[in-house]
This record gives structure tokens, sequence and C-alpha cells, in this order.
């Protein structure tokens, strides 16, 4: 399996002086070309700074990161721009709209920005849109939207451009159960792809069956991986989401 994300040992340090926090402590994590990663942890152990680091967001202080076969740091500042636009998908935990946007427009602007004429820009947007169940929002601003329906345009924006490699902070922590699944089912369908990788940051263990591997954070670790799927066929047969801690006990004691 070709790899879309290798981390090796690699440490994130926050702050200065008696501030300085470390987010990241020398993780290892592997995610394969054709997964849907998850990752999951308790809050503070260092999961939105890690994949922050591996869409580029954020330099890590050591340590190496190679993103679909290149080491972002290699790159020029402008290079890295322009690998982040092609290639990642990003939804933040905090949603980060373009507030003077409308909904479509907030969607579009992965496209804008690669170059693509309004119209067909935005009836693209318009399209995602109504797949993800916002077709009579299009032209409401955020502040107009409620949290959830924020949260989808988030992912659709993350989505519009087909990238690579999609990266997602808690992304259905706003949602209801049935968006949600929606919502993990057009994740899945991207990652069924072999040129396709999903990283989802998340606490919902509504979802946990979607994955391909669960990793395991704590305290700015991996401490466990819980593979659930090999090439799409079942890993374990009869794992359950439930069974998870159990399972990755074992491997980790
Ligand atoms: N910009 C920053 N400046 C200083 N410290 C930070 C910064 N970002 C994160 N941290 C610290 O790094 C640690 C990891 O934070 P991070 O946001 O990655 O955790 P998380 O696992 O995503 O938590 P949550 O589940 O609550 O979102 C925390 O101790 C946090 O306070
Ligand atoms: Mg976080």
């Amino acid at each position: 399996m070709e790899t879309a994300v290798i981390c090796t040992g690699v440490t994130k340090w926050f702050g200065e002086g008696d501030a300085r926090v470390q987010a990241l402590r020398g993780l290892d994590l592997e995610i394969g070309m054709g997964e849907l990663a998850m990752l999951v942890g308790p809050s503070g152990c260092g999961k939105t700074t890690l994949i922050s680091i591996i869409a580029g967001l954020l330099d890590a202080t050591e340590g190496g990161v190679e993103v679909l076969g290149t080491s972002p740091s290699q790159l020029t500042p402008g290079q890295q721009i322009l690998f982040r636009r092609r290639n990642l998908g990003f939804v933040f935990q905090q949603f980060n709209l373009l507030p003077t946007l409308n909904a479509a427009e907030n969607v579009a602007v992965p496209l804008f920005i690669a170059g693509f004429p309004r119209r067909p820009a935005i009836e693209q947007a318009s399209e995602l849109l109504n797949e993800l169940g916002l077709g009579d929002h299009l032209s409401h601003l955020p502040s107009q939207l409620s949290g959830g329906q924020q949260q989808r345009v988030a992912i659709a924006r993350a989505l519009i451009h087909n990238p690579r490699l999609v990266v997602c902070d808690e992304p259905t922590s706003a949602l209801d159960a049935k968006t949600g699944h929606k919502v993990m089912e057009l994740f899945a369908n991207i990652a069924i792809r072999p040129d396709r990788a999903l990283i989802v940051v998340t606490h919902d263990s509504r979802i946990f069956d979607f994955a391909d591997v669960i990793t395991h954070m704590e305290d700015g670790k991996a401490v466990g991986e819980e593979r659930k799927r090999i090439n799409g066929k079942a890993a374990f047969s009869g794992m359950m989401a439930g069974s998870m801690s159990e399972s990755l006990a074992e491997r980790t004691i």
C-alpha cells in the first residue's frame, strides 16, 4: 500500500520560557493511501496540533513529516502553499468560514483560488451543498446558519477541489446521527479510491465503524492502533466498535 502520510518522531513545542508547552512528544504515525484513518484521544493530547502539522499549517519543532510523497519542510513557502491548495482539504474544529461570503461562495473558495470562473464554481459548490442537505441555504451567510449547517459548509469546502488528502477536525461534532452518517458515507466513498486518504479526528463513537484504522493518542504520542480493515476487508472477524479499548489494551500493555 502506498503511504499518504508518514510522521517520524514528531515533536512540537508551543510558547517560550515558563509558558512552554510540549504538545507532541516524538510521535510516529503512518497512514496508507485509500484509507480512512481516525485519530482519537483525550482533550489536549495533541490531535489538532498533529493534523495541523500534517496539513502544513504548523511546523514541527523536530521530526519528519512526509505527505503524499513530499516533505513539505523542504519546499519553499510559495511551493508549500501551492502544494496545500492542490492536494489538501482541511475541516477546522471551529469551521473558519468567511463571514461575508454566503454558503455557496464559501464552498467555492478553493475553486476561485484555482482559477475557476465564478458561475461553474458556484454551480459545483451548490451541487455538493445540495448533496449535504443544504440546497435551501446556498445564499445564507455563516451567521445565518446553525452550527451543524456551518459544519457541513466547512466539509463541502474541504472536498470541493477533490483533494488527495482530506484532514478533518471533529467533522461530526455538531451533526445529528443521520447527518453525521451521511457525511461519513461521503468520506468513505472518497477513501475507497487508492489515490485518496482521509484523516478524521473525532470523539464521536457513532462513526468509529467507518474507520479503516483508528490511532489512539495520549499525551502527545500515538499509543496504539486499531486496524479494522485492510484493503476494504475486515481485519478481524467480529470486530465491533465497542471492543476497541479491550483489543487496544491487548496490544499496548
Ligand atoms: N497555539 C498554541 N499555543 C500554546 N499552546 C498550544 C497551542 N495550541 C495547542 N496548545 C497546547 O498543546 C496541547 C495540545 O493541544 P491540541 O489543540 O493539539 O489538543 P487536542 O487533542 O486537539 O484537544 P481537543 O480534543 O480539546 O481539541 C494542549 O496542551 C494545548 O494547550
Ligand atoms: Mg483539537
